[in-house]
Formats: C-alpha cells, sequence, structure tokens
C-alpha cells in the first residue's frame, strides 16, 4: 500500500491500455480512473518507486525514464497488475488505493467538511458541545471538529475553568502554534497592556495577528473566570460578509480585495510587519483570510487616490460586520471554551466594567493543517473500510 489507510478492496472490473499509452481501469458500479504511465510508474510498490518504510517515493523523477510505457496489464483478483518497458518491472496497485484517487479523496479539501456560511439569522449561537466528552470520545471530538471546521467556529461547555485547559484541548488537535505572546496566554486586564485586548475597552469584529504573512488559522479561548459586567463576546463569519459586498456594493468590495495596508505588532522586543488587503483572496481558494484589527493597521499602501475609497469601503466592512443581521453576540462563561477559525470568523466582544469583578481567558492558536490534519485521521480511523467516511450524526443538521 503506497500509504498509511487501509483501504476497502473494491475490485476492478478491467484494466485497458488507451491509444494514448495510458491505463483505464473500470468498477462494476461505473466509476473509472486513466492512469497516466509515468504516475503508476513513480507509486508502484517497492525500491524505487515507494518505499515500503516511509511510504514515499524514493524515486528522484531525474531518473525517471519518460519513455516508460505499459508493456502488460492485467486484473488479477480484483487488483490492478502492471509491466512497465523498457525497464523490466512489475507492479501491483491495490485497487481500493486507485479508487480514492478516482473518487477525489486525495484532494486537501475532500475529507473535510462543506463550509457553511452563516448569519445571524441562520446560527444565532455558536454551535455546542460537552467539554468532557469531547476530551475523552473521539466521537464526540470529530463532530465538534466537524462544526468547527464547517461553521468557523464551535464551543465547548463544561470545561474545568482551570489553567492547563486550553493547552490540553490544543494538543489534542496538534501542535501549538506559538507566538510573542506564548504557546499560551492569558487575557486579563491584570496584565501589561501590549494588546488591546488587555484592556476593558469592547473590540469590534477583528481578527488576530494580520500582522503576520500568514496570520493564525484557528483560535482557543477558554474562560477561567467572568464576573464582570458586559464583555459578551461576538462572532461574525467574514465569507457572509464577503458575500453581502459581492452581491450588494462590488465596488467596496473591489477595494476590500485590492487596496492593502501595511500591519504591524510591535512592543519593546518584537517587530511583525505584513502587507495585505482586508480580504485577501490568496489564490483564489479556501482558506481566505481576512486581515481586520485597527489596532495594528498602520499604513496605507495603495495609491494615494485609492485611499479615500478604501476608507470608506473598511467602514462598510466595519458597519456590516458588527451589525445585528451578521454577528452573533453570545456569553463565555467560566469552562466554555470557543474555538473558531482566525482567517475567516471574525471575533470580538463588548466593552466591560472591571471595578466589580474579573474576567480572565487563557487562548492559544493552531496552524490550520493541525486541524485539518486531525480531522482527516480521525475521520479515517473512526469509520472503518466497509463503513462510508460521510459524517453520520443528523444532529449536526440541526445545527444548521
Ligand atoms: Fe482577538
Amino acid at each position: 500500500m503506497p500509504d498509511y489507510y487501509s483501504y476497502d478492496w473494491i475490485s476492478l472490473e478491467s484494466a485497458s491500455l488507451l491509444p494514448n499509452g495510458r491505463v483505464l481501469v473500470t468498477w462494476p458500479d461505473g466509476h473509472e480512473l486513466e492512469c497516466h504511465p509515468l504516475w503508476l510508474r513513480e507509486n508502484s510498490p517497492g525500491p524505487g518507486g515507494i518505499d515500503p518504510r516511509s511510504k514515499e517515493n524514493d524515486l528522484d523523477v531525474a531518473k525517471l525514464d519518460l519513455d516508460t510505457q505499459i508493456k502488460a496489464l492485467s486484473v488479477e483478483n480484483g487488483g490492478l497488475v502492471v509491466e512497465f518497458g523498457p525497464e523490466s518491472r512489475k507492479a501491483r496497485f491495490h485497487p481500493g488505493w486507485l479508487r480514492h484517487v478516482a473518487d477525489g479523496d486525495h484532494y486537501p479539501f475532500a475529507l473535510l467538511p462543506d463550509l457553511q456560511v452563516w448569519t445571524s439569522r441562520d446560527l444565532p449561537e455558536p454551535p455546542t458541545h460537552l467539554g468532557p466528552l469531547v476530551i475523552e470520545n473521539d466521537e464526540a471530538f470529530v463532530d465538534w471538529l466537524h462544526d468547527l471546521l464547517r461553521y468557523g467556529l464551535a464551543r465547548l461547555v463544561s470545561l474545568p475553568p482551570e489553567d492547563g485547559v486550553v493547552e490540553l484541548i490544543g494538543r489534542r488537535i496538534g501542535v501549538l502554534r506559538d507566538s510573542n505572546f506564548g504557546a499560551t496566554w492569558h487575557v486579563s486586564v491584570d496584565l501589561d497592556p501590549n494588546s488591546t485586548a488587555n484592556t476593558t475597552i469592547g473590540l469590534p469584529a477583528h481578527s488576530d495577528l494580520p500582522s503576520r504573512e500568514t496570520p493564525p488559522g484557528f483560535q482557543l479561548l477558554h474562560c477561567l473566570e467572568n464576573t464582570v459586567a458586559g464583555g459578551r463576546s461576538t462572532m461574525t463569519d467574514g465569507l457572509a460578509v464577503a458575500q453581502h459586498f459581492e452581491e450588494n456594493e462590488p465596488e467596496v468590495m473591489k477595494s476590500l480585495t485590492n487596496d492593502e495596508w501595511v500591519f504591524s505588532n510591535r512592543d519593546g522586543k518584537h517587530d511583525h510587519r505584513w502587507t495585505g488587503p482586508m480580504i485577501d483572496r490568496g489564490d483564489g481558494r479556501v482558506p481566505w483570510t481576512f486581515r481586520a484589527f485597527h489596532p495594528v493597521r498602520g499604513f496605507p499602501a495603495m495609491p494615494p487616490e485609492r485611499i479615500n475609497d478604501a476608507y470608506f469601503a473598511m467602514q462598510r466592512f466595519g458597519r456590516v460586520a458588527n451589525s445585528s443581521d451578521f454577528q452573533i453576540r453570545y456569553d463565555l462563561n467560566p469552562g466554555d471554551l470557543i474555538a473558531f477559525d482566525n482567517r475567516r470568523v471574525l471575533h470580538g466582544r463588548e466593552s466591560f466594567d472591571s471595578s466589580e469583578g474579573h474576567r480572565r481567558l487563557r487562548g492559544t492558536y493552531l496552524d490550520s493543517d493541525e486541524v485539518y490534519s486531525r480531522m482527516r485521521v480521525l475521520r479515517h480511523s473512526i469509520h472503518e473500510p466497509g463503513h462510508s467516511l460521510a459524517f453520520s450524526s443528523a444532529r449536526k443538521e440541526s445545527n444548521a
């Protein structure tokens, strides 16, 4: 097997050599896959192909004979057997592995939930799961991650309001992303306010660390204590805001996606900077990156004649992102943990009065890769061969 997964043995119906030199394999249910001979040769198991120990290709492409052809092929016990020429090499291919390519399950987003864009009408509060169950049970864990990836946010409740819990949950997903705030960090007015987060003022819909080339993918915030007046938390789906501008205010959308700003995040020992538009669509594929945080947006990086329109567009963005049509408000109680896609979902909080209480959160970041990886592995480990990889829980649909 060329990778670490187990695949159903989905027997082939036929294998034939096409006039273009490629191999066409078919299954009884009508699915088919056209395989290029060079791709098959690279992925043939054994030395000079897929190393059985690392499950990685050990063939330097510089040594690949570009004249490689299929000399013979057959279906044996449902699997594909190929003989390559001009070198004399025979290889067997697992039909289930070929099928996962035919089905497109090898693509990065194939095993992840489809994104569900939401407004406050569709999703009045964060999808909520039981924290202790998610810690102990992989099925509950994958359900929570499903909602986190689908909606861009998901909450855990009933966790102990103790230091270390956010690290425990974060490490259950993957490697924490360190920053100049530390691998985990407190949000509290008792701290030196090297960030606006550590004050009592309200924070409009924003994303963290837009001053980095790649801002953190996901953020986890665990509430340890909250006895202040005010300070409700907010969330807005950036994708819904972008959709609104695309459909209703295309000139604003054009500015938000094209006019660039220099974001900078500095203290005595650090100086992070990056230039980008408010809505950074990258190469067009998800994830997009919403760069929205006025305390660290420093300088326009656009032609001077664009600046007026860019300020107007940014103001429209703020008004829509903070409007009750798009933004939800919820209480973050001790023991609650909110996780969200920091590059998609804009978070914030109301101002609060800390004269007669405390509000202490502990947070951490993870790169999106860590969340995606954990989700893929869990889906494979939970769903045994022979069962559909489709999500089974009907409860998730009720969250929509
Ligand atoms: Fe923040």
